[in-house]
């Protein structure tokens, strides 16, 4: 079965209405879409998701930013799959970001930057793991 990775339009995507052109990105390129949902993170996925970053002094900030809204969480699949969104995506600080990329388009934040994708095969099976339990 092909690659999978774990993508959230953050909840800045949601509020600026950029759903379906971040959708849109992946769908042109030829990805496929084998889950999908609009949900709030609450505090306790937040910290799940983001046990890396816990300690980090920007955490509080991030976990209230991905708390206050709605995102879409969306699992997408094709060869190669988490190395190419992750270039689709851009580097994390929207004003870094190459234009072309969905952060260097549209983010000009470090912290509200629209997208998160998985960053290895072994984050995306643990990320899938914990927003669509029993995915097969
Ligand atoms: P993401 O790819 O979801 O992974 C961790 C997130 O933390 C990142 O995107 C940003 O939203 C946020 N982040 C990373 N570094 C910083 C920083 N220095 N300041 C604020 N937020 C950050």
């Amino acid at each position: 079965s092909a690659e999978r990775t774990l993508v959230l339009i953050k909840p800045d995507g949601v509020r600026r209405r950029l759903v379906s052109e971040i959708l849109g990105r992946f769908e042109r390129k030829g990805l496929g879409i084998d889950a999908m949902v609009l949900r709030r993170m609450d505090d306790r996925l937040a910290d799940q998701h983001y046990a890396v970053h816990l300690a980090e002094p920007f955490y509080p900030g991030l976990r209230a930013f991905m708390t206050s809204g709605p995102l879409v969480a969306l699992v997408l699949s094709g060869d190669g799959v988490v190395e190419m969104v992750r270039g689709m995506v851009g580097a994390t600080d929207g004003r870094r970001a190459v234009p072309g990329t969905i952060r260097g388009d549209f983010a000009t934040s470090g912290r509200e930057n629209l997208v998160h994708a998985a960053d290895s095969a072994e984050t995306a099976r643990r990320e899938i793991a914990l927003w669509f339990p029993g995915l097969d």
